[in-house]
């Protein structure tokens, strides 16, 4: 298996990369410099010549509440580039893995979302994913669209990864305040390296919703996770009004997996598990 794989430095890049080698695939991992998702004519070039037999997407505009200002880099980033791959990809019938997020929700349903719920999403980096999902089932039948949520890796920056950015709060003060209005699924990117690489050896292409099992609170991740790390301060209950910032955020997005288990034959562990994992692993 010969694998192409852009925005290799990203949190859930470095897993399936690691992941790759581990079990033997030809990988070839193109950071944001080397190989730009914009470049529709780079693109090319560098998917014609390698001819993978798989495209696999990591190259993401994460930054939500920058996106509602810079949103026309968002839509770039999150929707241009997806439709450059899947035009590319789809051309040469080669089968493209692109990853989208829990974001393309409004979080009004109250329980998990299902891959036949109707995205309506409630900020600009919603949009600009889910304009990238519809690229990418527009232009190509090979496709793996797969949604993620609160992704958390041990490799990465620590903007996009909560458990990170808690633990250096933790550091700092004495006193945390985590809102209990924002629930969805955390995904820890072994977990799903592990899964995509299993799911494209199905060819069964089509949508999926892939996170740990189970879902949570951001006040009940962060209680989970710094009790494990014994932090003496106080945790107090938020509201996301508490802290104003520009995008909105759903309430309740945690996704539901249907039909991972009917397709790969098990479901991810849960997040506690997953979460102990990467506290015994990074600290
Ligand atoms: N993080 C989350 O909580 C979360 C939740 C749901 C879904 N997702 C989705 O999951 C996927 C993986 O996310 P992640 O957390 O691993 O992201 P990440 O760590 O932010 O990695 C994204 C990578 O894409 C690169 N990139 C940005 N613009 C690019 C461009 N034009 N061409 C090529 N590369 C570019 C970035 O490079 P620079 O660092 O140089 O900008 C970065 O290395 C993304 O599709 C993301 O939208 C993430």
């Amino acid at each position: 298996m010969k694998i192409l794989l852009t925005g290799a430095n990203g949190q859930l890049a470095q897993d399936i990369l690691a992941e790759a080698e581990k079990r033997g695939f030809e990988v070839r991992g193109f950071g944001r410099q080397e190989l730009d998702i914009i470049d529709y004519n780079r693109l090319k070039e560098a998917i014609s010549s390698l001819r993978p037999d798989v495209v696999i997407n990591c190259a993401a505009y994460n930054a939500v509440d920058k996106a509602e200002s810079d949103w026309q880099t968002a839509f770039l980033v999150n929707g241009i580039g997806p439709r450059n791959l899947a035009s590319i990809c789809g051309g040469l019938k080669i089968p493209l893995v692109h990853f989208s997020t829990d974001f393309v929700f409004d979080g009004k349903k109250g329980s998990p979302y299902t891959i036949a719920d109707t995205p309506s999403p409630v900020n600009k980096y919603g949009q600009s994913k889910l304009l990238g999902e519809q690229e990418v089932r527009h232009l190509t039948p090979y496709h793996y669209l797969i949604r993620i949520s609160w992704v958390f890796g041990i490799k990465g920056k620590t903007e996009v990864n909560f458990i990170k950015k808690l633990i250096s709060w933790a550091n700092k003060y004495q006193e945390l305040r985590i809102v209990t209005d924002q629930t969805s699924s955390p995904s820890f990117t072994p977990d799903l390296a592990k899964a995509v690489l299993d799911l494209i050896q199905t060819k069964q292409y089509g949508l999926y919703h892939l996170c740990n099992s189970g879902y949570c609170s951001r006040y009940e991740w962060a209680k989970f996770v710094l009790e494990k790390i014994g932090w003496q301060g106080n945790l107090l209950p938020a509201k996301s009004d508490d802290f104003p910032s520009p995008a909105r955020r759903p309430v309740f997005s945690a996704l539901d997996p249907f039909p991972l288990k009917e397709i790969l034959g098990y479901l991810l562990p849960s997040w506690q598990e997953a979460t102990e994992r990467f506290l015994k692993e990074s600290l």
